[in-house]
């Protein structure tokens, strides 16, 4: 059977799932088995479901969990967290709890500007482009008007448009820069309208302006930028050195020294510096997939970010002076609470109420909380007592339910493992005499 098929987005759900079934699959129901326990009962629900995208066959699950005692500028939060990791919600639950009862987290929004950018050559005189963009830049506000009425109305919109000479670059190339405040919008569709209209405008006013010649513009695209360095929040916690001891017996200077290494490391180090964003990333991520939010956009503009120095290096910070020790992140987060997903599908929804209906702003916050306290549980464990033993600790149920255990076996195993190393072997092994028992 072919692996081709054209066509294939007009078929009806049942006739891609067929298919998909009897192109790719030997077992045919088994493959059918799976798909279908995946659809929800409710038809409404199931329907949203599969409008969201085009071809949806079925839904793929990942877990929802939260992580509570956040104290976050005073006030207390519960965090929910998609995300199919085992350790992440633990380490952000166990981080909440020490700093919970040291002050909590402070954070604060630093700016909310984002940019969009039509890209164009021009192979005229620049004299000539910039002469006609100051002609038209009245029209071109003039020309989105339509589009940005609400959004003004709220207090938000374009806040400036500049014509950029990139011809050092690129030959010929040039932007119109536009700059945008969306309020509690992500505000893609609203920044892409708004381009899409400026290149028009710009486009045809060009034909009829007699100082430029038309004929050298060639509009290329119309895009936002997922850099937002200027969409940028601080989240930070501090207290004594001399207070970061806890129950697991950590002495407090040693403790804030290596923790300090670790961050330089990262600073200089970009194999560690990845690795440690990607534990920032952990927390950032499962906050922003709970609430609704783009986490592809996220991740890109993050890491655009954490190489703005002109080398890769570690977003957190931590100093100790006068024996305090202070660690924070300034983290580039353009989030939306409204529009995309936010009123559309329901865990989105549950997860908002959760956090009392944020606005972006108190959204990027949280967001960047659930970061620093994720990179804070990775550093605490790997400069103390290795990162393994509580990652393994939390992935034995997964092992123990590749090894198929009950629930008898599970609760046994879990009990045993309290005192002894989580190891695949192990686990195997612990199972294998529990079963001939
Ligand atoms: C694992 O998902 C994340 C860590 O590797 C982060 C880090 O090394 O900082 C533990």
């Amino acid at each position: 059977m072919s692996k081709n098929i054209s066509g294939f987005s007009k078929k009806s759900k049942s006739e891609k799932i067929n298919w998909v079934i009897d192109t790719y699959f030997k077992q045919h129901n088994s493959a059918r088995t799976i798909i279908e326990q995946y659809w929800n009962s409710d038809k409404k629900l199931q329907q949203l479901h599969d409008e969201f995208i085009e071809n949806t066959i079925t839904n793929y699950y990942l877990p929802l969990g939260v992580a509570p005692n956040f104290l976050i500028n005073g006030k207390n939060y519960t965090i929910p967290m998609a995300i199919e990791e085992s350790s992440v919600v633990a380490a952000a639950s166990k981080s909440a709890k020490f700093w919970l009862h040291r002050g909590g987290f402070k954070t604060n929004v630093i700016s909310t500007t984002k940019i969009g950018q039509v890209h164009l050559m021009y192979s005229g005189d620049f004299k000539d482009l910039k002469t006609y963009f100051t002609h038209i830049k009245s029209q071109l506000l003039t020309d989105t008007n339509v589009i940005s009425r609400n959004m003004e109305q709220r207090g938000g919109g374009i806040l400036d448009i500049e014509l950029i000479d990139k011809t050092a670059v690129l030959e010929n190339y040039y932007q119109l820069h536009a700059t945008f405040e969306t309020l509690d919008a992500m505000g893609a569709n609203f920044i892409n309208s708004c381009l899409e209209q400026f290149a028009q405008t710009f486009e045809e006013h060009a034909i009829l302006f007699t100082e430029i010649d038309s004929e050298k513009l060639d509009i290329v695209m119309s895009i936002l930028s997922n850099y937002v360095p200027n969409c940028l929040v601080r989240a930070e916690v501090s207290c004594l050195v001399s207070e970061l001891n806890d129950d697991e017996d950590i002495q407090s200077h040693d403790f804030a020294n290596k923790f300090l290494q670790a961050i330089r490391i990262a600073e200089v180090e970009p194999y560690r510096a990845v690795t440690h964003n990607k534990g920032i990333m952990n927390g950032v991520d499962a906050v922003v997939l709970a609430t609704g939010n783009d986490f592809r956009a996220v991740e890109a503009g993050v890491h655009a970010y954490a190489s703005k120095e002109g080398h890769y290096q570690s977003l957190t910070k931590a100093t100790i002076k006068n024996g305090v020790f202070r660690f924070w992140m300034d983290i580039p987060l353009a989030l939306g609470t409204v529009g995309g997903l936010t009123n559309l599908h329901p865990l989105v929804k549950l997860s908002l109420e959760l956090l009392g209906k944020p606005n972006a702003k108190e959204l990027m916050q949280i967001v960047a909380v659930a970061g620093l306290a994720q990179n804070f549980a990775a550093l605490k464990s790997l400069t103390t007592t290795g990162i393994q033993k509580g990652h393994m600790k939390m992935h034995l149920m997964n092992i123990l339910n590749q090894f198929h255990a009950n629930d008898y076996e599970k609760k046994t195993l879990i009990n045993h493992f309290k005192t002894t190393n989580v190891t695949h072997t192990a686990v195997n092994i612990a199972l294998k005499k529990l079963r001939e028992i």
